[in-house]
């Protein structure tokens, strides 16, 4: 429900008005004078303002500037005498929404508030989106020690500045939207919008409304013009992530975009002009895609103008300990925890295990064991990736089963403990675990268990 102040010092206007209002469901503020209405524009709790010109304290332009300091975003309607038109229309060029002369049909003046008021909708959810859009400002914590990481980051260093399309590539988890998020953060758009389009989140049917925003009727419940993520990335970058799962329809589109820098938006009849960076990212292997016929071989060639491959984990082990310190670090200082050492056995732990999910993986890992760490240094215990790792838990299976797996998961850590405190020594690490040394060289491999020492 919209709140309207009006402003008049003529008490009949301002009860016919206030009835026709209140038939609309508004609810109503009134007041006499410019200082009674200043004092609840201070208060700040109407959407519109209708005043009339001439206040017996002062004039509705006065109205107009306290209503513009408070906020940008509340409408004001003159009402306005015969002869005093120019006023009104200088009031106008001075940011009043419209005005009307006396008499008028209450009618009309509804039909102006309604209309103010949507635009000023429309208006407040566009600043809120760019507020929320441009969130990442700071330039994220990037981590890497190793060459291969270094080498990531030289190209990103090197293509930020230009305007270049960037294809950031990738296993899933490794860091594609950072190292996108960094690009736009090193580049001369810093300041602008950084807009993130997950293209396999938004649903099939919407994703088109999303990207290219539509025109006020251009479909039942189009109440309203709504500007897309396009057109809210104007000046600054458009990230199109997971682009590897775009239909195809969408896909000429987006082509269409590349070439043309200009957007159309849905029901829209014009073309709007939008300067646009444009980072695109996928896990999927997008020359297969083109081959299988799934991505259009054209926007693949308009996309892959600087590639940039994100390698996965495995092939940048040096980097592991570095990430999990930092996000130790991390979780440690948001969860208000004093900060626990990384013990060796963890270390070695965080180096053995396969890490599938990548940096994501790790992250997340490392977060639940600040959850579970209540001494002061992090131990196996409170990482259950060696868990993870194992046979999958079948919710199916039969007794024998699962007491298997039990027991090989016993079993293994139990090998690992006799390995660690034996500084590799099988022959001693079979000792202590009392069987033989061949039985221990068979479940050793049988586990997967690393076996140096
Ligand atoms: N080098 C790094 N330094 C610090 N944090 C990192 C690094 N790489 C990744 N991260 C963090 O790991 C998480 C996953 O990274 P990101 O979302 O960029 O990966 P992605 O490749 O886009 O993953 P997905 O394919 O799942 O979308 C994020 O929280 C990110 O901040
Ligand atoms: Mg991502």
């Amino acid at each position: 429900m919209d709140t309207v102040l009006i402003i008049d010092d003529k008490k009949s206007m301002v009860d016919m008005l206030s009835k026709t209002f209140q038939s609309e469901g508004f609810s109503v503020l009134a007041a006499s004078s410019v200082a009674e209405g200043r004092k609840l524009i201070q208060q700040g709790e109407m959407d519109i303002v209708v005043t009339d010109l001439r206040l017996p304290d002062g004039n509705g332009i006065e109205v107009l500037r306290a209503v513009k300091e408070s906020s940008q975003l509340i409408p004001v309607v003159l009402m306005t005498a015969h002869g005093n038109i120019e006023i009104a229309v200088r009031a106008v060029k001075d940011g009043a929404y419209d005005f009307l002369s006396k008499p008028f049909d209450p009618e009309h003046l509804l039909i102006i508030v309604k209309r103010a008021l949507a635009e000023s909708a429309s208006r407040k959810e566009n600043i809120i989106l760019k507020k929320e859009f441009s969130r990442f400002l700071d330039m994220p914590d990037i981590i890497g020690v190793s060459k291969v990481w270094d080498q990531v980051m030289a190209k990103v260093h090197k293509v930020a500045p230009m305007k270049t399309t960037v294809l950031v590539l990738g296993e899933s988890g490794t860091g594609k939207e950072l190292v996108a998020r960094s690009i736009h953060h090193l580049s001369p758009r810093a300041k602008e919008p950084f807009v993130a389009v997950n293209c396999a989140a938004i649903p099939k049917d919407l994703i088109e409304n999303e990207l290219f925003g539509h025109e006020k009727g251009a479909f039942t419940g189009a109440q309203d013009i709504k500007p897309g993520r396009f057109e809210l990335a104007d000046k600054g970058t458009i990230f199109l992530d997971e682009i590897g799962d775009m239909e195809m329809p969408l896909q000429s589109k987006l082509l269409r975009v590349l070439q043309e820098r200009e957007i159309e938006r849905v029901g829209g009849t014009k073309p709007i002009k939008v300067d646009l960076r444009v980072i695109a990212a996928s896990n999927k292997n997008l020359r297969k895609e083109v081959t299988e016929e799934r991505f259009r071989e054209d926007l693949f060639y308009r996309l892959n103008v600087f590639p940039i491959v994100v390698p996965p984990l495995r092939e940048r082990a040096e980097d592991i300990i570095p990430l999990a310190r930092h996000f130790i670090t991390l979780f440690s200082r948001d969860m208000n925890k004093q900060e626990p050492l990384l013990s060796v056995e963890v270390e070695k732990l965080l180096m053995d295990y396969d890490w599938k999910g990548n940096v994501r993986e790790l992250k997340n890992a490392v977060e639940r064991a600040i959850i579970m760490c209540d001494s002061q240094t992090l131990l196996s215990g409170h990482f259950n990736i060696a868990e993870v790792h194992n046979d999958k838990a079948d919710p199916d299976a039969s007794l024998r089963a699962v007491s298997g797996i039990a027991t090989r998961s016993a079993e293994k850590a139990r090998i690992q403990d006799a390995l660690r405190k034996t500084g590799g020594n099988k022959s001693r690490a079979a000792e202590l675990l009392q069987v033989s040394y061949k039985t221990l060289l068979t479940k050793i491999k049988d586990y997967d268990i690393a076996g140096k020492p």
